[in-house]
């Protein structure tokens, strides 16, 4: 039987998508695009809720449509077998959010720990908070149900939008008939995926700390970025031990090479294990290890520069992919939410049973 298995997930167009996106969901979804285990695959880019805490900065969301977009075909998503798509340009999205908000109290958004830190982050006094941030995690909802989406692969920050929006659903069912499907979170399968560091060592990757290897860096940018990762800072001489832990350099290899990049690019080691048991014990240098990580970092990131090159020369090409993906995409929502207005009992000029049963009642002079 074939799968059942609808496949959603999104990005906010806030900047290019760089390694810790790549590790965290994007391989990923290039896998689970060619695995082929489902039913429809959705790939959107999350303008609409980029706009929510980007109100007077426009040109910023507009300009990284695109990047995202370019980004989303170089790492290899297949415009043939996902449908991408631009959120704004699906008005169903915000028919869908505005039905939810009957379902959602203020103290329960208050308690999402994603938005508690994001508001704490923008440094939000009191309640100056626009509406339209606080209640995005309603959106979110909607961007998953509308396509009834089963399988929500995000990094672990996203648990509290899944949990949220599973509440919803379960509201949206019991009060009006079973409608909605619940949706399913899918974390990235090893710890390092879920959240890779900073080229600082800094927790996250992002933009506002310059600290971020884009996929479209180039080979030079790549090398200048690795040469200046946080290491270790007792590591002073070859000689001394090193640490692993907080090791920038050592948690980037961790999530991204593999025995073949050993035997490729440092066949002295046959694996990471025995890398890292030399560090530890002394006498070996950062360098030999940035190197390595550099040129395991640039065997990933060159096929995908090279198909970036190739889609720059066709932008039309690009906004017609996204053209098509949101129209295929908004007959999905489309459909969805008549079946939502029929659950609600606000499907008045579809309900020919409606307007004969009223018809009659009120001729038989009833109330
Ligand atoms: N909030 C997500 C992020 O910041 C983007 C997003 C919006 C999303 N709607 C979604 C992800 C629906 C998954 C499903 O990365």
């Amino acid at each position: 039987m074939a799968s059942e298995k609808i496949i959603l997930t999104g990005d906010r167009p806030t900047g290019r998508l760089h390694l810790g996106h790549y590790v965290g969901s994007l391989r990923r979804r290039v896998e689970l695009q060619n695995e082929g285990d489902y039913k429809k695959m959705f790939v959107f880019i999350a303008d609409a809720q980029a706009l929510t805490d980007n109100i007077d900065n426009p040109e910023k969301v507009r300009q990284n449509v695109i990047e995202v977009a370019l980004d989303y075909l170089s790492a290899g998503l297949d415009p043939e077998k996902v449908t991408l798509f631009i959120q704004s340009q699906i008005p169903e999205l915000c028919e869908l959010s505005f039905y939810f908000m009957d379902l959602v109290s203020v103290s329960r958004l208050q308690r999402n720990p994603t938005v508690k830190t994001e508001i704490k982050m923008r440094g939000f006094a009191g309640e100056s908070i626009p509406v339209g941030f606080f209640t995005y995690p309603i959106s979110q909802a909607a961007d998953i149900t509308a396509f009834k989406a089963t399988t929500v692969p995000v990094g672990e920050d996203q648990q509290p939008m899944i949990e949220q929006a599973t509440e919803i659903v379960r509201r949206f069912n019991n009060i009006y008939g079973p409608t909605l499907v619940e949706p399913q979170i899918m974390l990235p399968n090893n710890a390092v995926c879920c959240r890779l560091p900073g080229t600082d060592g800094k927790a996250k990757m992002s933009k506002s700390l310059g600290n971020c290897i884009y996929l479209s860096d180039s080979a030079k940018e790549l090398k200048k970025k690795v040469n200046s990762m946080f290491t270790d800072p007792e590591h002073i001489h070859i000689e001394q031990p090193g640490h692993l832990e907080g090791n920038t350099v050592f948690t980037y290899l961790d999530a991204f090479s593999t025995d073949e990049d050993f035997s490729l690019f440092l066949p002295e080691y046959a694996c990471l294990d025995e890398l890292k048991a030399h560090y530890t014990r002394g006498g070996l240098g950062d360098g030999t290890c940035k190197k390595l990580l550099y040129n395991i970092l640039n065997a990933r990131l060159e096929p995908i520069r090279q198909r970036r090159a190739e889609w720059e020369k066709d932008i039309p090409a690009v906004y017609d992919i996204l053209r098509r993906g949101t129209e295929d995409a908004r007959a999905v929502a489309a459909q969805t939410l008549d079946e939502v207005r029929r659950a609600m009992k606000i499907n008045y000029f579809d309900d020919a049973d409606l307007i004969a049963e009223q018809a009659k009642r009120f001729k038989a002079g009833a109330k």
